[in-house]
């Protein structure tokens, strides 16, 4: 294999985050809504996840990643105040596409009216945003293209088993859209400071969502009622997470030769309270630097991160000349960081 021809990229460009974006579904179902299906409390979730209620989706009223997640564009559009032809590129991180092919973002893209745009999805689990950030950043910088929509959106409640014998997994899970519309710049020195992106499929067992009696890693695990619903080893994730967070941080931070301290931010996939506040213990953060939404919406998957985001901006706690850690971990199994001069 030949080696690839040396490139110079324009350093003259800069990228900015220009809007942000969310749609929720009205739906909601509470943890006393789940007490009526399974055998669960409120209590027990509220103290293993931090998690109350969540939004989900209703396939019957058309309501897909693409429906939620052309919502959440468009919201990003509106705040960046463009529409969507100023939109060049749209990069989506979803797993929960409506079906193998075509792409969640084509039919977001057609909602829209955005005429024969790029548009492309990226499959990394909850680290789906975090990903699509990173790659959508360096196609900006290279000069070709301007305006990138970088949106996650997943429906994953469709693939939750909420009777009993789903209960330890079903109960995380909620449904979302949200993120960003990228803008080059004429000022360099906005956007990416460091990045991490990690997988390790040695360890997909631990989440993987069986269709098929072949997709079972260990056949002894095989059962008939885990075809087609989250299968998720729990206490495997919660050790693979508390460890891997505050080690991608620190990772992230020495790349850019920073502190703890001169991050404004700490944007996290919100996949159990308890996981987040270990973070914010071992740096030593306060709480408003490391916000937890997860009470309000579960696990939302690729949507989780900007999820967060969208809270902040709309708090008006987000601001130009601030640095943003965007961290996110998932099936896969996947893990990664983004971290931004705004
Ligand atoms: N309601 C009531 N009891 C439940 C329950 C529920 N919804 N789900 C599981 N239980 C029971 C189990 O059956 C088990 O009972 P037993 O001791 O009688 O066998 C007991 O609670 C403990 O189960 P366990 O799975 O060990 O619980 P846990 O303390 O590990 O908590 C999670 C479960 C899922 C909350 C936790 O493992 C977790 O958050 N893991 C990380 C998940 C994550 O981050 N995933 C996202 C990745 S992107």
């Amino acid at each position: 294999m030949s080696s690839p021809r040396p490139i110079t990229l324009p350093t003259n460009i800069g990228v900015r985050i220009a809007g942000v974006g969310a749609a929720l579904p009205d739906k909601v179902l509470t943890n006393f809504d789940l007490e009526k299906l399974m055998d669960t409390s409120d209590e027990w979730i509220v103290q293993r996840t931090g998690i109350r209620e969540r939004r989900v989706h209703e396939p019957e009223k058309g309501q897909t990643a693409s429906y939620h997640g052309a919502r959440a564009l468009d919201a990003a559009l509106k705040d960046a105040s463009l529409t969507i032809d100023d939109l060049d590129l749209l990069v989506v991180a979803t797993m929960t596409p409506e079906m193998p092919t075509p792409s969640v973002s084509s039919l977001m893209a057609d909602h829209l009216g955005a005429g024969a745009i790029g548009a492309f999805d990226i499959c990394a689990g909850c680290c789906g945003f975090v990903f699509s950030m990173n790659v959508a950043h360096d196609l900006i910088k290279t000069g070709r293209y301007k305006n990138v929509g970088v949106i996650g959106s997943d429906c994953l409640t469709k693939f939750a088993d909420y009777s009993t014998y789903g209960r330890s997994t079903a109960i995380l899970f909620g449904d979302a859209a949200a993120g960003v519309v990228l803008q080059a710049t004429d000022n360099p020195s906005q956007g990416l400071l460091a990045q991490a992106m990690h997988s390790d499929g040695g360890r997909a067992k631990h989440l993987f969502i069986p269709v098929a009696k072949t997709d079972f890693f260990e056949q002894d695990d095989y059962d008939e009622r885990k075809l087609g619903a989250v299968q998720m080893n729990g206490p495997a994730v919660f050790k693979f997470a508390v460890t891997t967070f505050p080690n991608l941080i620190e990772e992230t931070l020495t790349k850019a030769g920073l502190s703890a301290d001169d991050v404004d931010h700490f944007v996290c996939h919100q996949s159990n309270a308890r996981i987040l506040a270990a973070a914010r213990d071992r740096f030593g953060l306060p709480e408003d630097k490391l916000l937890i939404n997860i009470d309000h919406y579960g696990n939302t998957v690729a949507a989780s991160v900007p999820l967060v985001l969208d809270e902040l901006k709309k708090a008006g706690r987000v601001h130009e000349g601030q640095k943003i850690m965007f961290l996110a971990f998932g099936a896969g199994l996947t893990w990664g960081s983004s971290l931004w001069q705004l």
